[in-house]
């Protein structure tokens, strides 16, 4: 398999912003202007708070894009107050979800376990799970970002599927580099994309089958995103990296003049690299 036939995502990730009402208008404005260039569009998927969920599904209907919610419980009903099923955002029209956020991990004590099951949930209910990992400024500077990030990617496969590995998407999002204007180096994002892939291509296939491990293994599927301040100015370079299929975006995602640029560039790398075919 080669890198064209992996599919290029652009992901918005709103937090905690908008209403449902700014929320449907944001969506509408995307669609819009997307709307006259169908061909060769990137998989845009908008991940709004799930109060905006049903509008911004409205919104997308018939469109080329894709709706995604932020977060989901592992368990599909219960004696669970405040939490979110798989089977009601699927309910509600939703295609994808984000998984073991940063954010998620950080302030609502998220764990590899916890990321493992609610990546088996999303699979069953045909969800797509985005699986974010990424290392913090600390790590990083202590040289564990590889064996953070591998250590992250092997625990949320744990018990998948290698037909289902295959359907994921994995957002590698520096936690150093979220929100705070600090970009990775495109290089270096790319080095990390590449080595989540061998990582998860050597979870399958074992040391002992290298040379699967490296090409034309299971990670060679996977759709793998850099997240972390990426807006119109960085995208170009990290689009012309050969592992960095797509990205997921913060700030960036919330004005339709921000993002739409965004959906552009990933168009771009989708017509040269059906040019090379
Ligand atoms: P950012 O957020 O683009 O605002 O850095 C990215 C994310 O957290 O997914």
């Amino acid at each position: 398999m080669t890198e064209q036939l992996r599919k290029t995502i652009i992901a918005g990730n709103w937090k905690m912003h908008k209403t449902r009402h700014k929320g449907r208008e944001l969506a509408e404005q995307i669609v819009a202007a997307i709307k006259h260039h169908h061909k060769d569009l990137p998989e845009v998927v908008l991940c709004p708070p799930f109060t905006a969920l049903h509008d911004v599904v409205q919104a997308a209907h018939n469109s080329p894009v894709s709706v995604g919610a932020q977060n989901m419980d592992s368990r599909t009903s219960g004696a669970f107050t405040g939490e979110i099923s798989p089977t009601m955002l699927t309910d509600v029209g939703v295609d994808y979800v984000i998984i073991g956020h940063s954010e998620r991990r950080q302030f609502f004590g998220e764990t590899d376990n916890g990321v493992n099951l609610k990546l088996k949930s999303a699979i069953e209910h045909k969800l797509v799970p985005i699986v974010c990992v990424g290392e913090s400024l600390e790590e990083r500077e202590a040289n564990l970002t590889d064996s953070l990030v591998a250590r992250q990617v092997t625990a949320a496969l744990a018990g998948v599927s290698e037909a289902d590995t295959k359907t994921l998407v994995i957002a590698y999002e520096p936690i150093w580099a979220i929100g705070t204007g600090k970009t990775c180096e495109s290089v270096e994002a790319n080095r990390v994309c590449k080595m989540i892939r061998t990582t998860v291509s050597e979870f399958y296939h074992g040391e002992a089958n290298k040379a699967k491990a490296e090409k034309g293994g299971v990670g060679d599927h996977v759709s793998v995103l850099y997240g972390g301040s990426v807006k119109a100015s960085t995208i170009d370079e990290l689009m012309a990296q050969s592992d960095v299929d797509g990205a997921l975006v913060g700030g960036a995602s919330l004005a339709a003049e921000d993002f739409v640029p965004l959906i552009e560039s990933a168009q771009k790398r989708i017509k040269q690299q059906l040019s090379r075919v």
